[in-house]
């Protein structure tokens, strides 16, 4: 195992403990806890709890402190999954690797595991502060994390990509940039943003970690279309050709697989070169970008 994998086994490790810590709570509702834990623990690479780590560490700030945020940005992306998956959404049956959590129990509770997720990221986020090494540093990694995940951030990106898939929009570059900054970059700024916050990051880097955000966030979703088209869905553990069918405004459907994957390259280059500077810190980060552009899943 190279140090970028068992550092990132680590912090796989620190979070799902976190997460089972906070499912295990007996006041959630037996069948709303089992449908959240069913898509919480059916895998999932753990990359947005993994940069907010990383981005705490690399400035120089406490676990203890960014851990709550890190399972809280987990939750918050496994119920944009549960809900993107929804018949009325993308309508996809398998999601990592089982099936969708609406295929096991059902639409309504399927809205209410996401629902439940949502709320329980802030809850759980909220309930740390009195602890926090410096509550404002905190506070603003929470505001960070709320603005990037909603009406201005994800959900804004996933209301256009719902609406061009239906036929309003137009493919052009602002429309797909937008779907894709909002819809997927976001969150992943958002993880990093948090992580730097939280410790008390200064400027610099955080102006750093927003470039990096912003092209890695982009290049995750351009390799995310591409193996839609390209992946083998045992490997991917979701249906694959489904963008096309249902209308997606995607990198590969307005540039062609070639330019798309030209584009994706270079959008990891700009990732890795925004962390540049900061040296041996910032090696983990610069090497998720290089791997997220070749990864199978
Ligand atoms: C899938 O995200 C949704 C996108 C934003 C492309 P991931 O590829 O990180 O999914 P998991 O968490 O590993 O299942
Ligand atoms: C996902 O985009 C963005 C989310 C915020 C969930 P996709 O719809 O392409 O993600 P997959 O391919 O279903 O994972
Ligand atoms: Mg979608
Ligand atoms: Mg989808
Ligand atoms: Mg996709």
């Amino acid at each position: 195992m190279t140090a970028f994998e068992r550092q990132w086994e680590d912090y796989t490790e620190l979070v799902e403990l976190k997460l089972k810590k906070y499912l295990a709570d007996g006041r959630i509702h037996k069948t709303l806890s089992e449908a959240m834990a069913y898509s919480l623990n059916a895998g999932g690479k753990r990359l947005r709890p993994a940069l907010l780590m990383a981005a705490c560490e690399l400035s120089d700030g406490d676990l203890g402190d960014a851990l709550p945020l890190a399972a809280a940005v987990e939750m918050i992306h496994t119920y944009s999954l549960i809900h993107d998956d929804l018949p009325a959404m993308d309508d996809d049956d398998y999601r990592r690797g089982k099936p969708s959590n609406h295929k096991v129990f059902g639409e309504g509770i399927a809205i209410l595991a996401g629902d439940g997720l949502l709320n329980y990221a802030f809850q759980v986020m909220l309930e740390f502060l009195p602890y926090a090494r410096d509550r404002d540093d905190y506070a603003k990694a929470v505001l960070e994390l709320s603005n990037r995940a909603g009406v201005w951030g994800m959900i804004a990106g996933q209301t256009a990509d719902l609406l061009f898939a239906a036929g309003s929009g137009e493919p052009t570059v602002a429309e797909l940039n937008y779907i894709h900054n909002h819809k997927t970059a976001d969150l992943i700024s958002g993880a990093l943003l948090a992580g730097a916050l939280v410790a008390g990051a200064d400027q610099r880097l955080l102006e750093a970690l927003r470039a990096y955000g912003s092209f890695f966030g982009l290049a995750f979703q351009i390799k995310d279309d591409l193996l839609d088209l390209q992946g083998d869905a045992s490997l991917l553990g979701k249906s694959v050709g489904k963008d096309q069918r249902e209308n997606k405004l995607t990198f590969p459907a307005l540039y062609g697989e070639e330019k798309a994957a030209a584009m994706l390259r270079e959008c990891t280059e700009n990732a890795r070169a925004a962390l540049e500077p900061f040296g041996e810190g910032a090696e983990f980060l610069c090497e998720m970008a290089a791997r997220m552009a070749v990864r199978d899943h």
